[in-house]
């Protein structure tokens, strides 16, 4: 049920310098969405009254992701005064006319922290009384997070930002984990008097605890479980770490529900992943985007699935996939390239170095080797040899093959498309297809053999085959 006295602020309008990265550092992905799209899907599990996103820095490609996923969210554009606290007192500004609730404020560069945390960190404020209720923690290492200074009572008292603390508040070891909730008609008062006065120059949302405290006002700080829940990422080590650990959450989260995953450490199944029971996942192996893997199929070693969907009893064996199908009790790999539009039907196989897009491949038929089929229809049951290619492009354009089922096709056959094959139809070894073949008919080119006896010798004299070519010569005039 929507929480009427809920309003949420996301904080996404920032730089992130220190990524040095031309995408910004909230559209940087971890486990197949970009961090800030952790944060707006944990806001959307809250079910606030109103969410507000605050946007500057490339505020079109942040819009974007936000409208996508969380379209109630109001976006606020970020004037040219700096710092989270202006970020703050804009969004404060879009809340509905009047609105008295808590104002759940979240940093937008905090992926792992999930909506059980949250909800704590509201129900705390609420039971709790005081102006504002913010979440703490004690990292193994407080560099660049804003300390929580406290008096020798212990109650929180300010937040100062590493970059204007002194020696002793650098040793403190608690830290502003950037997730606030703050009575709305407190943190109206407040930020109306939030400066620039130091040293980055910003407005602080953290100076607003400060002035809570001088005006006589309550202010909580909860310490989070985890450490790592809290986490904020500014540089690109934090980020894979922050994968990392969201990675092993998943891992254990698909092996609690009955998938083998071999070794955890090689292994990054994406969130938005779905597994079955009774898959394995052996080491190497990526699972990205929206694939789906069926029960009892095998996936690795050494394998990537990007929006891939595998049927049940599949094996898939150092493969690369993407936006491919791959249907029940099909066998794919070593070495195979599935691009965008595979689809291999039930008991079919996709074999070591072949190659296939926008092709639909019927039930049990077989590319085995060394194969590249694009544009094309395969019917059921065929066998496609070694090396068998469609020559889809005509250096402009790109044709289909259609080819029929039960077909037979044979060694280095080249299919020049657009061209049919029809039921039933047959290839010789090495034959170009450049007609339709009818059903049931066998396709040959024949450019015929020639064999000019004694050219090694003539042509190569004292070479090892022209020596094997006399001795075998000899040795069957010996009669041996
Ligand atoms: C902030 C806190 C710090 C805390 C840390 C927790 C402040 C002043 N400091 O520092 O106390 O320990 O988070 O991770 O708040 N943003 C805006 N507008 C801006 C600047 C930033 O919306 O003008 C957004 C950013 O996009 C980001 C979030 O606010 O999502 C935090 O900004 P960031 O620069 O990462 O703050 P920190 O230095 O990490
Ligand atoms: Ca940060």
């Amino acid at each position: 049920m929507t929480d009427q006295n809920l309003a949420i602020v996301v904080l996404a309008a920032g730089q992130g310098t220190r990524m040095k990265s031309a995408t910004p550092k909230l559209l940087h992905p971890l486990g197949g969405l970009p961090i800030v799209g952790h944060v707006l899907a944990t806001a959307r599990e809250l079910d606030a009254a109103t969410v507000v996103a605050v946007v500057r820095h490339e505020r079109d490609r942040l819009a974007e992701v936000i409208e996508a996923d969380l379209p109630e969210a109001v976006i606020v554009d970020q004037d040219e005064v700096p710092g989270t606290g202006r970020a703050v007192e804009q969004a404060v500004a879009a809340l509905p006319e009047g609105f008295a609730g808590d104002v759940l404020v979240v940093n937008g560069d905090v992926p792992l922290l999930d909506a059980e945390t949250l909800r704590g960190l509201v129900a705390a404020h609420r039971a709790g009384g005081a102006a504002a209720t913010i979440l703490s923690s004690f990292p193994a290492d407080a560099t660049g997070y804003g300390r929580i200074v406290r008096t020798p009572e212990g109650h929180l008292d300010r937040i100062v930002e590493h970059k204007d603390a002194t020696e002793a508040e650098r040793a403190i070891g608690e830290i502003n984990a950037g997730i606030y909730v703050f009575g709305a008609a407190a943190l109206r008062d407040m930020l109306a008097n939030v400066t620039t006065d130091n040293a980055q120059g910003e407005k602080y949302i953290t100076d607003v605890i400060g002035l809570l405290r001088e005006a006589g006002f309550d202010v909580d700080a909860l310490p989070v479980s985890e450490s790592w829940l809290v986490e904020g990422i500014n540089d690109r080590a934090q980020l894979s770490e922050a994968a990392a650990r969201l990675n092993a959450l998943v891992v254990r989260t698909w092996q609690l529900a009955g998938v083998t995953v071999q070794d955890p450490a090689t292994t990054w199944i994406d969130v938005k992943v779905v597994l079955e029971p009774d898959v394995t996942i052996l080491p190497g192996t990526q699972l990205r985007g929206a694939t789906v893997v069926r029960t009892g199929a095998e996936i690795g070693p050494d394998t990537t699935l990007v929006d891939t969907e595998v049927g049940a009893g599949a094996t898939v064996k150092r493969t690369d996939a993407t936006l491919a199908v791959i249907g029940d009790g099909a066998t794919v790999g070593p070495f195979s390239y599935l691009r965008p539009g595979t689809i291999l039907g039930a008991n079919g196989k996709i074999g070591t170095f072949s190659e296939t897009k926008n092709a639909v491949i019927g039930a049990g038929t077989k590319l085995a080797h060394f194969n590249y089929v694009g544009d094309a229809e395969v019917g059921e049951k065929g066998n496609l040899g070694a090396g068998v290619i469609t020559a889809n492009y005509d250096g402009v354009n790109k044709h289909r093959t259609t080819i029929g089922s039960h077909v037979r096709i044979s060694t280095n056959t080249v299919l020049v498309a657009p061209v049919r094959m029809g039921d039933g139809a047959y290839t010789g070894a090495g034959t170009v297809v450049r007609k339709d073949v009818p059903a049931g008919a066998l396709a040959i080119t024949v450019a015929p053999q020639r064999n000019i006896e004694g050219w090694v010798a003539e042509k190569r004299p004292g070479t090892e085959a022209a020596r094997a070519a006399e001795q075998s010569g000899a040795a069957q005039e010996s009669g041996e």
